[in-house]
């Protein structure tokens, strides 16, 4: 029977500068749920790539005085190396400006053409060179792109347009039925602004020499953005990766949700082919201290910087265990060093250096077999495939280190070297259950840290890599262990860490701009009682309350604990701001923000003058 097949992509990149983590991160999570569907025996195909014919590009060619194509290539490198880096196991890197490509758009357009979906029109309105997207008056926020803050160029235009429009209610339909959006409440979100009204699109210019040309016009470039999204079709338009569309996951972060619903379902609609199944969301990595990452901030990470300190997998690792895939989350190097030292380090690295250094001591190397499953029955399979399934990538990754502890804690239990001198057959038990724990955690964290998984794997004598269908007790051989070192190093404070440490320069404004009264109605503003108030495990600053709105409960993370003490906290009535997009703090979700005022040494919460129901509004 022919495997079962599962395409994912990335979305492309816009060669325009160096990749940065939150660039890498998207890859990282692609490669994860990629190498999963690996082991599980699938016929996987993984495709990312660049996206080349930018505006964007082409300015910053025509500055540097470089041929637009020349500078691109010169660009591609800095990314293939990146990927390659962090072990990202890709089987297709598409770049737009292929012919392959470009002949296959051509031909989308010109069927989009011929059956009337594309029309010759005027356009007025705005463009955010930033994200190559087009915006009206009402979009802008002082002007600025929505996304990126920076102002958006008004131009018109006779442009070609797409009868978007026309596909409003099948999108809707097919997003319902499908639940085509993880998280939910992105779906939620979408749907919501397509509720105000889908236009045509303009999807084409005239003002620029870089891009393809419409078949029927060549004055005309196509819209980077409707040239940039069939490159998950020009993909799969021939042999032999015809069998792998409808993909299965376009994996994207949420700035372009709209582009890779609403406009590429539209796209395909309209050109009759089958539709993704879903689209995964994640959130975005922000710059220490929970910032955008930008230059103008001077912190933007580099991905192979860190490399300098880190190892790949301890990177990998962090990105995946510290951020819910979804939210956005801060980069934090204490954290990152803190989940380095104390998880990878003491949890996983010292569990595989005991193991084989008793087995090397009491058995001369040689693992020995024994039938009694004591260990790996602690391991929840259940929980650890059901969060795979929802890509929950840190629930299934917490899993796994729930059973690092469990190996860890039955060495304690058990003392094997106790057991050396006093109960040879136990010893055997004890010994192959660890060994065979091992092997199964090197299967399991396979798709997380490859380079680790083999190393483990490598250790204990394993000859093949094996799949997931192996991950059960009792698979382990009478095997020669070989000797590969220490899975990970501590990392201390020190020279080390300094290279890499940013500092972050925020501009100092007393008074934000003006902003018209529709951006203040966005924000939802409500009373909740503190109902429970724990310390935070990982920060000092920060403590984690349980709060009451009446019709729900939520979690917020919040920077007041040596301001407060905890049993104050309960039943205190704040303010929350509650349509904030949740966001990881030092591994710990928040679903909200709470209000506060504070000077340079207090911090102090806004309360409520008279008692007034949780849940109550604040305008
Ligand atoms: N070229 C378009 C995508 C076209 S797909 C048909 C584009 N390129 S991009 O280079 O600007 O962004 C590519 C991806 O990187 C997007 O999913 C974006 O969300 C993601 N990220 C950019 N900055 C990021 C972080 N700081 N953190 C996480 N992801 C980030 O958009």
């Amino acid at each position: 029977m022919p495997k079962k097949t599962f395409y994912i992509t990335t979305p492309i990149y816009y060669p325009s500068g160096k990749p940065h983590i939150g660039t890498v991160y998207t890859n990282i999570v692609t490669d994860t749920i990629a190498r999963w569907h690996k082991i599980l025996g699938e016929d996987v195909f993984f495709s990312t790539g660049t996206d080349e014919h930018a505006q964007k590009i082409e300015k910053q060619a025509k500055e540097l005085g470089l041929d637009t194509k020349a500078y691109v290539d010169s660009i591609i490198p800095e990314f293939k190396k990146a990927f390659e880096k962090y072990n990202i196991q890709y089987d297709k890197f598409v770049r737009t400006t292929d012919e392959n490509h470009k002949k296959y758009c051509q031909k989308l357009v010109k069927q989009l053409y011929e059956q009337g979906d594309i029309y010759k029109g005027k356009y007025e309105g705005w463009y955010c060179n930033g994200c190559e997207t087009y915006y009206t008056e009402k979009d802008l926020i002082d002007g600025k792109c929505p996304m990126h803050g920076t102002k958006a160029s008004w131009f018109e235009e006779e442009a070609y347009f797409f009868k978007m429009s026309k596909y409003e209610k099948k999108v809707i339909d097919y997003i319902k039925k499908n639940n085509y959006i993880t998280p939910k409440y992105r779906q939620e979100f979408i749907i919501n602004r397509m509720k105000e009204g889908v236009r045509d699109l303009c999807i084409s210019r005239t003002n620029s020499e870089w891009g393809i040309s419409l078949p029927w016009d060549h004055k005309h470039k196509i819209w980077v953005w409707f040239d940039a999204l069939p490159n998950y079709t020009s993909n799969t338009a021939s042999s032999p990766w015809k069998k792998f569309w409808p993909a299965n996951v376009h994996v994207i972060g949420h700035d372009i949700i709209w582009h890779h619903s609403v406009i590429w379902l539209s796209m395909l609609i309209a050109a009759g082919i089958e539709l993704p199944k879903k689209l995964l969301v994640h959130g975005f990595i922000m710059g220490e201290g929970g910032l955008k990452m930008s230059k103008s901030l001077g912190n933007v990470i580099g991905p192979l910087e860190l490399l300098k300190t880190y190892p790949v997998d301890s990177i990998r690792y962090f990105l995946l265990r510290e951020i819910p895939l979804g939210s956005d989350g801060a980069f934090s190097y204490t954290a990152l060093k803190e989940r380095h030292n104390s998880e990878l380090v003491n949890g996983l690295g010292n569990l595989h250096a005991r193991t084989l250094s008793m087995i090397e001591k009491f058995y001369e190397g040689k693992i020995s077999k024994s039938s009694k499953n004591e260990l790996p029955k602690k391991f929840n399979y259940t929980k650890f495939e059901e969060s795979m399934d929802k890509f929950e990538l840190h629930n299934a990754l917490s899993e796994v280190m729930h059973f690092v502890n469990e190996c860890n804690k039955y060495i304690n239990d058990n003392l094997p070297w106790e057991l050396a001198k006093t109960d040879k057959k136990k010893l055997d038990i004890v010994m192959y259950n660890l060994t065979d724990s091992l092997r199964i955690i090197s299967i399991l964290i396979e798709a997380f840290m490859p380079e680790t998984s083999e190393k483990i794997q490598k250790s204990l004598g394993m000859k093949k890599k094996e799949d997931y269908s192996k991950a059960k007790f009792g698979l382990l051989g009478n095997n020669k262990i070989e000797k590969v070192g220490y899975l990970f190093t501590r990392i201390d404070e020190g020279e080390k860490m300094k290279e890499n440490k940013v500092e972050i320069k925020v501009e100092h404004k007393p008074i934000k701009p003006i902003i018209p009264f529709t951006e203040f109605e966005k924000l939802d503003l409500r009373v909740g009682k503190i109902i429970r108030a724990e310390a935070h495990p990982n920060a000092d600053k920060l403590c984690v309350l349980q709060v009451d709105f009446g019709d729900h409960k939520r979690q917020i993370v919040a920077g007041i604990k040596l301001h407060y003490k905890l049993e104050d906290l309960i039943n205190k009535k704040i303010t929350v701001v509650v349509n904030l997009q949740p966001t990881s703090l030092r591994g710990v979700e928040s679903q909200g923000m709470l209000l506060a005022a504070s000077d340079k040494d207090n911090i102090v919460l806004i309360t409520l003058e008279k008692d007034i129901p949780k849940g109550s509004r604040v305008s």
